[in-house]
């Protein structure tokens, strides 16, 4: 069998990449409102008032908020079935911590999934995409304050009942082990909201790679996110039984650089802390074995966990595990390997692949190989990639025609990859390309970093008409998304 009936074909955008209309219709600011652009040599930078004469990508981002419906007819074109998006949590309270949600925020939400039921698409709803409200970085400490985990369930609580009977899939946090990415402030600020006191007062941009961080606050932190999406799936299961909440991880899949045993080790090290720990809390309802000397080995005291954090834990168990994969890396023990400049994710360069223009490994074989070592340790759970793609340079022609032969062929060998996981037994459900349509980058804050089949006339200087038209690649994913994957070539 090949990709099942109803498989779920579709792509992913996140609300700060590109809704814009940062403070339209009651929305406060939050994290990536902060943020600077950069590109691939000259890291993003933080500065935490919004400077006049910055230019802060988020704030108009493609301005999806005013084109959603021109934008969703033209995903019902291609013939998705599915849209991930996620809700702005500084739309629906915009200090996090407001007595009432915001309804204007609400009544946008509302719109927005009537508008993907009239084209039969079903919405997949990220409830946090690195959105955390920005007052509850300053005023709380982000999720290293366990009273966060009442707010966020507070805001959960509002959208699942709200969208009860409009969403059916939801996924928690976005990238949720994107603290275990690397040292530094950008998994913090992101994936936690949690910042150092002397960086959240900066009155000059900060690189996101300098920004500081405390190992010890960052476990917790992260721990009081599981507490936080085990209740959100037991509040939300409450709510409607039907409900479909899973989790989502940056699958960066590590190889070893070598067969040295060393270096097998090595892997394994790294493969549990950057990818296993948070699925397995997760899917499996508990940490794994390996945890406590995992931890010991961080030099973290985990005296913050409690008994009635792990009960709640192994209860709040999602229904599905979904991740994002764009790239595998290498690990070796030996010293001199090169590596790669991938932002967020610097790894050893592995001299079978090429790589974009973004020191990104363009690795197909690695997606069945992830789908296939996934289906084996969490065999009682669906899978779905609900991130893929592409970032490159796009030329537009005199015409205005884009041919963006090099994405389709990165999107075909990932798709056959996909197929052959299925031919081999795995419980795929579904597939969201990232970035269907050009967004800011999270990444680097650029617009030049280009992922969609649909261009958007919006570029690093602040030009640009937000006009939308179809490259080469909306008219190839269309084929495969109208044929069930049956027509790749
Ligand atoms: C994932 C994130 O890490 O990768 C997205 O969930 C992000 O938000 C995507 O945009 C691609 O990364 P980048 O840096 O190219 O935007």
């Amino acid at each position: 069998m090949s990709f099942p009936k109803g498989f779920l074909w579709g792509g992913a955008v996140a609300a700060n990449q590109c809704e814009g209309a940062y403070l339209e219709d009651g929305k406060g600011l939050s994290v990536p409102d902060m943020l600077l652009g950069g590109d691939v040599n000259t890291p993003r930078t933080f500065l935490p008032v919004t400077d006049p004469n910055a230019f802060y990508p988020s704030h108009e981002a493609i301005d999806f908020y005013h084109h959603y419906k021109e934008d969703i007819a033209l995903f019902a074109e291609m013939g998705w079935n599915v849209f991930r998006l996620s809700i702005n949590w500084g739309r629906i309270f915009p200090n996090g911590d407001d007595a009432e949600p915001n309804e204007a925020g609400l009544a946008f939400y509302d719109s927005l999934f009537d508008e993907c039921k009239k084209y039969n698409i079903e919405p997949l709803v990220t409830i946090c995409h690195y959105e955390i409200p920005w007052a509850i970085v300053t005023k709380y400490g982000g999720f290293s304050n366990r009273a966060v985990i009442d707010l966020f369930l507070k805001y959960c609580e509002t959208i699942f009942k709200r969208y009860k009977d409009k969403v059916k899939y939801w996924l928690t946090f976005n990238e949720i082990n994107i603290a275990c990415m690397g040292e530094g402030g950008i998994g913090n600020l992101y994936g936690l909201g949690v910042m150092e006191e002397e960086d959240i007062n900066a009155t000059q941009p900060i690189k996101l790679s300098d920004l500081k961080s405390n190992r010890q606050r960052t476990y917790e932190a992260l721990h009081n996110e599981f507490v936080a999406s085990a209740k959100a799936v037991i509040l939300g299961h409450e709510i409607n039984p039907d409900f479909m909440i899973g989790n989502m991880i940056a699958h960066v899949t590590t190889y070893p650089l070598t067969p040295d045993p060393k270096d097998i080790l090595a892997c394994i090290d790294e493969e549990n802390l950057k990818n296993n720990l948070c699925c397995d809390v997760q899917v499996r309802g508990e940490y794994p074995v390996w945890a406590c000397s995992l931890f010991k080995k961080l030099g973290v005291d985990t005296s913050f966990i409690t008994d009635e954090d792990l009960a709640i834990i192994k209860k709040g168990t999602v229904d599905f595990h979904t991740f994002s994969y764009y790239m595998s890396n290498c690990i070796t023990t030996h010293q001199g390997a090169e590596t790669t400049n991938a932002n967020m994710t610097h790894g050893g360069k592995n001299p079978y692949l090429k790589a974009s223009d973004w020191g990104w490994q363009i690795d197909p074989d690695g997606l069945q190989y992830t789908l296939e070592t996934l289906a084996d340790r969490y065999p009682h759970v669906p899978l779905m990639v609900v991130e893929n793609g592409f970032g490159a340079f796009d030329k537009v022609e005199e015409d205005g025609s884009i041919h963006d032969d090099y994405r389709i062929s990165y999107f075909k060998s990932h798709v056959k990859a996909m197929k052959k996981a299925c031919e081999n037994g795995v419980p795929l459900i579904g597939y969201t390309t990232w970035g269907p349509i050009d967004l800011v980058s999270a990444g680097t804050g650029q617009y030049a970093k280009r992922y969609g089949f649909i261009y958007v006339d919006r570029h690093d200087d602040g030009t640009g008409d937000f006009a939308r038209s179809k490259k080469d690649s909306f008219f190839w994913y269309k084929k495969v998304c109208e044929s069930n994957g049956e027509i790749i070539d």
